[in-house]
């Protein structure tokens, strides 16, 4: 199944927003000077944000002077080690404890929807520099902060009664709370006093943990303060979790199909450039975020020579401009993994977004050709090296949402011979 433009439901606090979905004018939108983030640092319906001041949400100079420090978090270095050190013992230690777990008839059985997003979020958690999120509760504390706070930006509160929208913002503030105490406080504790001892000359930079929270107290600004390490922490992990599952899942679902149709294309799931043009392809198609918001600064000219008057919302749907033909050639509707884009445009089209807000963890999904495979790239292989497949009365069951994601994604995998 895919999310076609004309399935896409819109959240309600973008619903009468102006929609784009040509090309060249989404393009044009995320390059503008004249265009900043969408969401506003004003809360809708009263609700104050719980994630703010990140890096998603800055625009112009602010922006650009965080981007550049965070940036280097993702140098081909540092996704070197995070591979090495992060990303390849976490997914060994979840294959063996899903082989530790076999059904009655010996087989193994396992929801991906719930365990590759753990997985993902436990290895976000170390590039923010979050620790102590391993066991499943803990897994689940973080990720129930990261939904109420979606929950409120996107603003799916109107609906509520007083007392039951009063009851979602004190719940907010009590998981902000034991997210503060429990997680937040101890590991930046932790790395200031690392980052002492790296002053005092005690240990070397190399010594220090390559994390959000360790870039952010090795370029300290006067202005910041303790809240928003937390928040730029956890921006972090929300921006790479729920995005990386859904690349996953998806991209299994294609390559699986497209294999079971193609035949011949069955030893290519071995090959790293077939998988890295269907995970692209995915991710064109499958439309991970499948909209991103902008407000207008001043009053911005399209190509297509639409005028955008000043301080109107915009949605980029980004799913039609990445059905354009004239980008992405024949039957643009279609997965085909062999597909290849017009120019210089990269197979997955406007998924990372583009221009100054352009996905900072790019490289950590997909990788960085000849350096590093990416996250999506080392789970996709393990889970077909692991011979996973569907379970033909168990099927996947979609979210209710507007993005293609599944609340449920059993897969079985090959016993061990
Ligand atoms: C397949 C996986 C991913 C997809 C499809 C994806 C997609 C995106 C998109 C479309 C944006 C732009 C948002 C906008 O313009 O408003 C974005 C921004 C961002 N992403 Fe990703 N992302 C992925 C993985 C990651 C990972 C692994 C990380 C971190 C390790 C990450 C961190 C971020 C951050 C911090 C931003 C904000 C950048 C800024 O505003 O300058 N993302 N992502």
């Amino acid at each position: 199944m895919t999310t076609t433009p004309a399935d896409l439901e819109l959240p309600e606090r973008v619903a009468d927003w102006v929609r784009i979905s040509d090309w060249a004018d989404m393009n044009a939108v995320l390059r503008s000077p004249e265009v900043i983030q969408g969401w506003g640092r004003e809360a809708p319906y009263g609700v104050p944000w719980f994630i703010e001041r990140h890096l998603a949400e800055l625009d112009g100079k602010e922006h650009l002077e965080r981007r550049k420090m965070e940036s280097q978090l993702f140098l081909p270095t540092a996704l070197t080690i995070y591979e090495e050190q992060d990303v390849k013992p976490l997914i060994a230690e979840y294959v063996e404890r899903w082989r530790a777990q076999p059904q009655p008839d010996g087989t193994i059985r396992v929801d991906m929807a719930q365990e590759v997003f753990k997985l993902l979020l436990r290895m976000a958690a170390r590039v923010a520099g979050i620790d102590g999120v391993d066991t499943d509760e803990q897994v689940a504390e973080v990720q129930h902060i990261l939904d109420l706070d979606n929950r409120m930006r996107t603003g799916a509160m109107s609906a509520l009664t007083v007392p039951e929208h009063e009851a979602v913002v004190q719940e907010a503030y009590a998981t902000r709370q034991v997210f503060r105490e429990k997680y937040a406080g101890p590991s930046l504790a932790r790395r200031r006093a690392l980052f002492e001892r790296y002053q005092a000359g005690e240990i070397a930079r190399e010594d220090l943990p390559l994390d959000v929270i360790t870039i952010m107290l090795l370029h300290w600004d006067e202005t910041w303060d303790d809240d928003l390490t937390m928040s730029e922490a956890l921006m972090f992990i929300g921006g790479a979790t729920g995005t990386t599952k859904r690349t996953v899942c998806n991209a299994f679902k294609r390559v699986t199909e497209w294999v079971a149709e193609h035949p011949e294309d069955r030893p290519l799931l071995e090959d790293d450039d077939f998988l890295r043009r269907a995970i692209d392809e995915t991710l064109r198609i499958d439309g991970v975020l499948p909209f991103l918001v902008r407000r207008t600064k001043g009053e911005v000219t399209l190509p297509s020579g639409t005028v955008i008057p000043p301080d109107t919302g915009i949605v980029l749907l980004i799913n039609s401009g990445n059905r354009d033909p004239e980008i992405f050639g024949d039957d643009p509707d279609l997965f085909d993994p062999h597909r290849t884009a017009a120019g210089r445009v990269r197979g997955y089209g406007l998924a990372f977004g583009a221009g100054q807000h352009a996905c900072i963890g790019r490289r950590a999904a997909v990788g960085a050709e000849g350096i590093t495979r990416g996250n999506v790239m080392t789970i996709l292989s393990t889970l077909l090296e692991e011979g996973a497949e569907f379970i033909p009365d168990d099927p996947p069951v979609r979210t209710r949402s507007y993005i293609l994601e599944y609340d449920h994604f059993p897969l079985r995998l090959a016993p061990l011979s």
